[in-house]
C-alpha cells in the first residue's frame, strides 16, 4: 500500500474511533437540546426551515455564506439566542448594528423562515433554532456535511452593539487572542481552525484584509497580492474578494489556498504559519473528509454555547423584535 493510501486508511479508521467515542458517550448535548424537541409541537420543523432557505439559496447561493456567519455571530455573542437577529430601538444599538456585524447578510431569509414557521406552529419554534437549523442547511446545500442539530434553544431579549467588541474575533494576525476568544466560549484549537473553514464559503469586503496586504504581506503569495491590491486599489468600500476559489461550494480549498500562501484574512494565513496550528490545517487540506468530521464536531459545540437555562428568555414572534417590546 502507498504512503498517502496508507493515511488515507490511518485518518478514516480515526474518524470511525471519534465518532465512536462520541456516541458511546451520548454526545455533549446540553441538558435542556434534544433531536426531538419540536416533534410533538411542530413536527415539521424542519421541513419548512429547509424549504425556504432551500428557495432562497436557489435564487441567491452566496446567501449560504451568509447564514452560516449569522449563526457563528449570533453564538458568539450572549450565547446561541438570536441576539444577533434583534433590530435596533430608539434607545439602543442592537448586536447586528456593531462595526464587526455590518456586512452581515441573510436577515430576510431569516424573517421568511420565521414567518413560514409561525404560520404552521404559531409560538413554538425559537428564532436561535431556527436560525442553527438554516446554517446546517445552508452549509449542505453549498455541498458541506450534514450534521443533526439538537433543538430547544430559547431566545434572549437582549441585544446590545457593544457587546460584540470582545467576543468576536478580529481578522488579524494574533493567534493567541483567536484561541483566547474560541475558548472564552469552550471551544478549542482543533476547533478554532475547524471552524475557520467556515471560510470555504463566502467573501470579504477590502477593509478586513487590508492588514494582510500591508503588514502581513510577506506571507502573501504574489500574484494574489497583485490581484488584490488592484481590486482594492480604486477605494470602492463596497469591493469584496472571495475567500477562496470555489466560494459558493463547502469543500477544503479553502485549506490548500492557506497552504500556498493565498489565505484572505491574516487570521486565515496565521493559522498555517504558526507552529501550533500548521499541522491541523495541513491535516484539512489533504483530508477534507477529515474537515468535514471536525467542521460538524465543531458546529455542533458552537450551537450551544451559553443556552438559556429553564425559562430564562422567550419564543420570539417574529425574530426582529422581543415579544414584549410595547
Ligand atoms: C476565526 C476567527 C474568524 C475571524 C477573524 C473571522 C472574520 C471574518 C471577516 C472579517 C469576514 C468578512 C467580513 C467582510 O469583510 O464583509 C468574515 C466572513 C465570513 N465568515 Fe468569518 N471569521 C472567523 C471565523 C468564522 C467562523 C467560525 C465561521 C463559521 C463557522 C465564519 C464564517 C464566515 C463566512 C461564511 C463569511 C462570509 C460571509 C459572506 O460572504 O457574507 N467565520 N469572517
Amino acid at each position: 500500500m502507498s504512503r498517502g493510501a496508507q493515511m488515507k486508511s490511518f485518518v478514516r479508521v480515526l474518524i470511525l474511533v471519534q465518532v465512536a467515542a462520541a456516541l458511546l458517550a451520548g454526545g455533549p448535548v446540553a441538558a435542556e437540546l434534544s433531536m426531538g424537541y419540536y416533534g410533538m409541537t411542530c413536527p415539521f420543523a424542519e421541513y419548512i426551515v429547509r424549504n425556504v432557505v432551500s428557495e432562497a439559496l436557489a435564487k441567491d447561493p452566496t446567501l449560504a455564506a451568509g447564514l452560516l456567519r449569522l449563526h457563528f455571530h449570533d453564538c458568539f455573542v450572549q450565547g446561541c439566542d438570536a441576539s444577533v437577529l434583534l433590530d435596533s430601538t430608539d434607545g439602543n444599538t442592537a448586536e447586528k448594528d456593531a462595526p464587526a456585524n455590518l456586512s452581515l447578510r441573510g436577515f430576510e431569509v431569516m424573517d421568511a423562515v420565521k414567518e413560514a414557521l409561525e404560520a404552521w406552529c404559531p409560538g413554538v419554534v425559537s428564532c436561535a433554532d431556527a436560525l442553527a437549523l438554516a446554517a446546517r442547511d445552508a452549509v449542505f446545500m453549498a455541498r458541506g456535511p450534514y450534521y443533526g442539530v439538537p433543538l430547544g434553544r430559547r431566545d434572549g431579549t437582549r441585544s446590545v452593539a457593544s457587546d460584540t467588541f470582545l467576543a468576536l474575533p478580529p481578522p488579524l494576525k494574533n493567534l493567541t487572542l483567536l484561541i483566547q476568544i474560541f475558548d472564552n466560549v469552550g471551544l478549542d484549537v482543533h476547533d478554532l481552525v475547524a471552524l475557520s473553514g467556515g471560510h470555504t464559503l463566502g467573501v470579504a469586503h477590502c477593509a478586513s484584509f487590508k492588514d494582510r496586504l500591508q503588514a502581513d504581506a510577506e506571507t502573501l503569495d504574489s500574484s494574489l497580492a497583485k490581484s488584490l491590491g488592484s481590486a482594492c486599489g480604486g477605494g470602492d468600500s463596497g469591493t469584496t474578494a472571495p475567500f477562496d476559489r470555489t466560494s459558493t461550494r463547502f469543500d477544503g480549498v479553502y485549506y490548500k489556498e492557506l497552504t500556498s500562501r493565498r489565505g484572505l484574512l491574516s487570521s486565515d494565513q496565521t493559522l498555517f504559519e504558526s507552529p501550533e496550528t500548521k499541522e491541523i490545517v495541513s491535516m484539512f487540506a489533504m483530508y477534507p473528509d477529515y474537515f468535514f468530521y471536525s467542521f460538524q464536531q465543531g458546529m455542533y459545540k458552537m450551537g450551544q454555547i451559553n443556552l438559556k437555562e429553564g425559562d430564562e428568555g422567550e419564543i420570539r414572534k417574529t425574530c426582529r423584535v422581543i415579544n414584549d417590546s410595547s
